[in-house]
């Protein structure tokens, strides 16, 4: 399923949240093709092989601020091809006690960096360069409502990723609602069930977490493919397998 073209060499990509969990995986992808990936996580470990690493909390709006003017100095003579978001919070409370800067947290950390960041990211993007948000099963569903907080912010980040690409025709938009994933995310997730006595409801009980590897590979395979152009969200099922969601 990998394909290693020789036009990946020497191309550059950004993972926000590139240094652990679904993210990492992405990362390690995108340098089997030969990417030069720049990425940001909270960690202030470089995850391995990458060309570039900035520490930083992007739910930090100011510090955020000021990392992205760092990424811009650092990329204004290599233009960007792949510009991928991977950061998310999710926490599980009982429907209609989530205290208000958990909110305020879901919207920072699911939407808002999102929204600061693409406005001047996207002057070191190159012409035909693609652009990823991540969005969960929850994106486009309703029916737990122990986790609106997190719902709403994925659906208003699927929508202001299909906004985007009808503002940038000419670059590659998606907005990827990923399937259960072993991660550090997902274990927080599980976690705060316990610590606020929430439920925990998934799509795919029945199912084991999908293979973050797999998982992976589809979505970069997908994003980096510029023969399919629409629609621009699309599900990945636990087996791998692409849906059109929306329109
Ligand atoms: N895992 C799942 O089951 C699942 C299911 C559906 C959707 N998703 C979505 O998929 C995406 C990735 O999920 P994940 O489970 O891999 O998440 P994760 O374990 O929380 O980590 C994702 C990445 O984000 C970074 N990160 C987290 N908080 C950050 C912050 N405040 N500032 C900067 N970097 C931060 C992490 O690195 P540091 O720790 O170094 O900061 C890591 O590199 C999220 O958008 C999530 O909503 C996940």
């Amino acid at each position: 399923m990998t394909i290693r073209s020789p036009n990946d060499c020497n191309r550059t990509a950004i993972v926000v949240g590139g240094t652990s969990g679904f993210g990492a995986a992405i990362t390690e992808e995108l340098r089997q093709r030969r990417f030069a990936v720049i990425t940001v996580g909270r960690s202030a470990d470089s995850p391995r092989g990458v060309r570039l690493h900035f520490s930083c909390d992007v739910g930090d709006l100011q510090a955020w601020d000021m990392t992205v003017g760092k990424i811009l100095e650092a990329t204004i003579s290599a233009k960007v091809d792949v510009l991928i978001y991977t950061v998310g919070y999710a926490r599980v409370f009982p429907f209609g006690h989530t205290p208000s800067e958990e909110w305020h947290r879901h919207l920072r950390l699911n939407l808002t960096y999102v929204a600061e960041s693409f406005p001047y990211l996207e002057t070191v993007l190159s012409e035909n360069a693609s652009i990823a948000t991540t969005g969960s099963q929850w994106s486009f569903r309703h029916g737990w409502p122990d986790l609106i907080p997190y719902i709403t912010a994925k659906h208003a980040l699927a929508t202001l990723t299909e906004e985007y690409a009808a503002t940038f025709p000419q670059r590659r938009f998606r907005h990827y609602c990923v399937p259960t994933m072993a991660t550090p995310g997902y274990d927080a997730v599980r976690q705060s069930v316990i610590e606020n006595k929430g439920t925990l409801h998934t799509l795919s009980d029945k199912s084991r977490p999908a293979d973050i590897g797999l998982i992976s590979r589809v979505f970069v395979t997908d994003l980096l493919d510029s023969t399919v152009t629409h629609p621009v969200t699309r599900e990945i099922s636990a087996a791998g397998n692409l849906k059109p969601v929306g329109a």
